[in-house]
């Protein structure tokens, strides 16, 4: 009895699914469709579920290794045409190897799609992904992720595990670094762009790759911020700030999606038939293929959602997740549930066409060798103009936080520069975490980029060492707190100085997946050394070095100039210069709300007001913490130039619109400063009253203008009918009549403001 109620539901996930009749999210071609079609009437169960398991490569493992993953049992189910894809397989020679027997010893000769992490470049690393964000520069991030797809397809990869689309409030949790921020609209212009960037043009070009917008859904909501944790959040919160980058994603043609570690509201999302069959398959028209994460599928058992594999393959199945990430669940079960009648074939064989259909629009059926070619893996591989294009990327990530007394830009000359902290002559942390393919050691470090800089005298002292060994991937990153050998020649060097630039911050390592912290504070012995050093000179450049938001508040007090650098990529150390010496003038904008300690988190700045916002009443009934100021040490879409700009004049065209109307918007930005220099225009707005509350500030548009000193522009922006509803608590999207705020800016905490009607 138990059981059968528990398969009802296949029956009505068939009908909706096979009937389905939603807009396609990219255009299918039928010639293709009859060879998919072709190709599964000649396959075999077995066969067909071969196309939904992908193995790891021999190495790099990225979670625990399931038992019996030898690798001699890879190479026997490779021959019988049981794997159809492989991952952190690379370089040519090892992806010809592979797709040599999938092509040429199995029965069908179905080719491999060969995945890969390229999450922020591949040999040569752009900015990590949440530096990248902080540029707000949609062209300069597509540009990072077609350069990226370029190395990753010089060597053999066609799919890339990105953009890592997760919306995420919680700087504890590691993998903020991976994203785009806390906001879902910048959110989705970062996902459209980054799709675009890997997918580019022509998918079957030998220089683009499939790109996979992850993970699928709400992992960044992870409670408490702590990995794989489970995410309890209501359905305004998931459909207006966690699903729309998806959405973006799915829009700009992204080939697959990767489902998650998390559960959501009780339901492992791996096996979740409402995210993946309703909302992605169904309402949204997604044609490409799900794809679980590592050994997800199996978790579904740790997490008491399945009995056993069998149980674990039947639901990830009919939920539609189209194959198994390493979790050696489908290959054992799938084939006998579907013998057993238990999995209709339907569904297998939906999964194995969306798998079958983007290897086809790869390319891979006319030649799956197409990305193995030498020649171009030597050539593409590290060329200058990848250099060129990340060093770009870099300096546009970079955040002005603090800039007292305009003590920078510094000098170029005469002048007596001291450089402290061991992440200033790292070149292995600033590549950041993620970056499998490439070269330890390869960063340019920050000394190194000063040292281009040859008019002063630079001095360098490496303080106490901060992170003992070199950490790598797999390790839990080590942390001196003791040995504080090195302390007081830093502040030697610093008595002696002009100026001190002090790099601090976190290991590379020390963000990422599985590196959630519950403290946000400058690790190891930084903070004690920021103190001494500012004690022996106060003409301190604070140059941070973090993959998350950091609770600098004493730094923020008292330091007169502060450079949020991130981990930078290959180019770290010329990008760093090139600010700090005024050669770049910093345009970057904070894509997470920076906390003055880590418990006001999660913080954001599109919360909700509350019955009680204000202490008007003069007492502690308000909702606020008593210990902190309610508001963050630096604001989302927070960040300064090395001039300043003014902004004015801000006008709609009426008062009142009617839903559907174009509301047209102009404001007035003036370079009020000395230098030329970049400003993102940000506008936001506020719907005072609303069936479902609305939070106090949405990002609803943004431009990165170019101003030379002095000059004045107009900049345009219009909202229509999409700008201005939301997601009520059914999923549906409905747009209220009523009044509305309006702001403008160059942060969230806006300059200019104005109301508008809407009925
Ligand atoms: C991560 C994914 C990644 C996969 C393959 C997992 O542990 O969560 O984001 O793509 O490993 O490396």
């Amino acid at each position: 009895m138990k059981r059968l109620k528990k398969y009802a539901p296949l029956a009505l996930i068939l009908t909706s699914f096979l009937n389905s009749n939603a807009q396609q999210s990219f255009p299918m071609n039928k010639e293709t469709e009859q060879k998919i079609n072709h190709l599964l009437e000649k396959m075999t169960i077995e066969e067909k579920v071969g196309q939904m398991n992908q193995y790891n490569g021999f190495w790099d493992v990225t979670g625990p290794a399931p038992e019996g993953g030898s690798a001699e049992k890879k190479y026997e189910h490779l021959r019988k045409g049981w794997v159809g894809s492989m991952l952190t397989v690379r370089g040519v020679d090892q992806v010809r190897a592979v797709q040599k027997i999938a092509v040429e010893e199995t029965r069908l000769g179905i080719p491999l799609i060969i995945g890969f992490d390229v999450i922020h470049g591949y040999k040569t690393l752009s900015p990590i992904p949440l530096a990248e964000a902080a540029s707000w520069d949609l062209e300069a991030i597509k540009n990072s992720a077609s350069i990226a797809a370029a190395e990753a397809s010089a060597s053999g990869i066609n799919w890339t595990f990105g953009p890592m689309v997760d919306i995420s409030r919680d700087a504890r949790w590691g993998r903020v670094m991976e994203g785009a921020g806390e906001d879902p609209f910048l959110g989705s212009k970062i996902a459209e762009a980054r799709v675009k960037g890997f997918q580019g043009e022509d998918l079957t070009a030998t220089n683009t790759i499939a790109a996979c917008a992850k993970h699928f859904a709400a992992y960044g909501f992870a409670e408490a911020g702590k990995e794989y944790n489970t995410a309890d959040i209501g359905t305004s919160t998931l459909h207006n700030i966690v699903l729309p980058p998806f959405k973006a994603a799915v829009n700009a043609g992204v080939k697959t999606l990767m489902n998650s570690f998390n559960e959501l509201n009780g339901v492992p999302v791996t096996g979740s038939s409402y995210l993946q069959r309703d909302l992605l398959k169904g309402a949204w028209g997604f044609n490409g293929f799900v794809i679980s994460d590592w050994a997800s599928i199996n978790e579904m058992i740790s997490w008491g959602h399945a009995k056993d594999k069998r149980e674990a393959a039947r639901i990830a199945a009919i939920a539609g997740s189209d194959m198994d990430m390493e979790g050696y669940v489908y290959v054992e079960e799938l084939a006998q549930l579907v013998k057993d009648g238990v999995v209709d074939e339907k569904i297998i064989d939906d999964a194995v066409s969306r798998i079958l259909r983007v290897k086809f629009e790869l390319g891979l059926f006319d030649d799956p060798y197409k990305y193995c070619d030498e020649a171009r893996e030597k050539e593409t591989i590290g060329n200058p103009k990848h250099h060129e294009g990340v060093l770009d990327m870099a300096k546009k990530s970079i955040v002005l936080l603090k800039n007292e007394n305009n003590l920078l830009p510094l000098k170029k000359e005469g002048q007596k520069i001291a450089l402290i902290g061991a992440l200033a002559n790292d070149k292995n942390s600033p590549l950041g975490s993620w970056r499998i393919a490439a070269d330890n050691n390869t960063a340019i470090s920050v000394l190194e980029g000063m040292q281009q800089y040859t008019g002063n005298d630079l001095i360098f002292e490496k303080g106490p060492d901060c992170f003992i060994g070199n950490s790598t991937f797999l390790d839990e990153v080590i942390i001196n707190n003791s040995d504080k050998t090195g302390l007081d020649e830093a502040v030697n060097a610093a008595k002696k100085a002009d100026v001190v630039v002090l790099v601090l911050g976190e290991h590379g390592f020390q963000t990422g997946e599985g590196r959630s912290r519950t403290d946000l504070e400058l690790p190891a012995l930084q903070q004690e050394l920021l103190e001494a050093v500012y004690k022996a000179n106060k003409q301190v450049v604070l140059v941070l070095n973090n993959g998350r938001p950091l609770a600098i508040n004493w730094a923020d007090q008292n330091i007169p100039a502060i450079v949020e650098a991130w981990q930078l990529g290959t180019q770290t150390g010329h990008a760093v210069a090139q600010v700090l010496y005024g050669d770049y003038n910093p345009s970057g904008k904070l894509p997470m709300t920076f906390p003055r300690n880590v418990g006001q988190v999660p913080i954001y700045y599109n919360y909700k007001n509350t019955g009680r916002p204000t202490n008007k009443d003069n007492n502690v009934f308000w909702s606020h913490y008593s210990d902190v100021e309610k508001t963050p040490l630096y604001p989302f879409g927070f960040g300064l130039s090395y001039t300043t700009f003014e902004y004015s004049d801000l006008k709609l065209n009426g008062t009142a619109f009617k839903i559907g109307d174009d509301i047209k918007v102009s404001v007035s930005l003036k370079n009020t400063g000395t230098r030329d220099g970049k400003e993102v225009v940000q506008l936001y707005i506020r719907d005072l009253f609303a069936s479902v509350t609305r939070p106090v500030k949405e990002l609803k548009a943004f431009e990165l203008v170019e101003l030379k000193a002095g000059e004045t522009k107009t900049i345009h922006f219009t909202l229509n009918k999409e700008n201005l509803g939301f997601y009520n608590n059914n999923g549906t999207f409905i747009v209220e009549p009523g009044d509305f705020k309006l702001f403008v800016g160059g942060s969230s905490v806006t300059a200019l403001e104005t109301d508008f009607e809407l009925n």
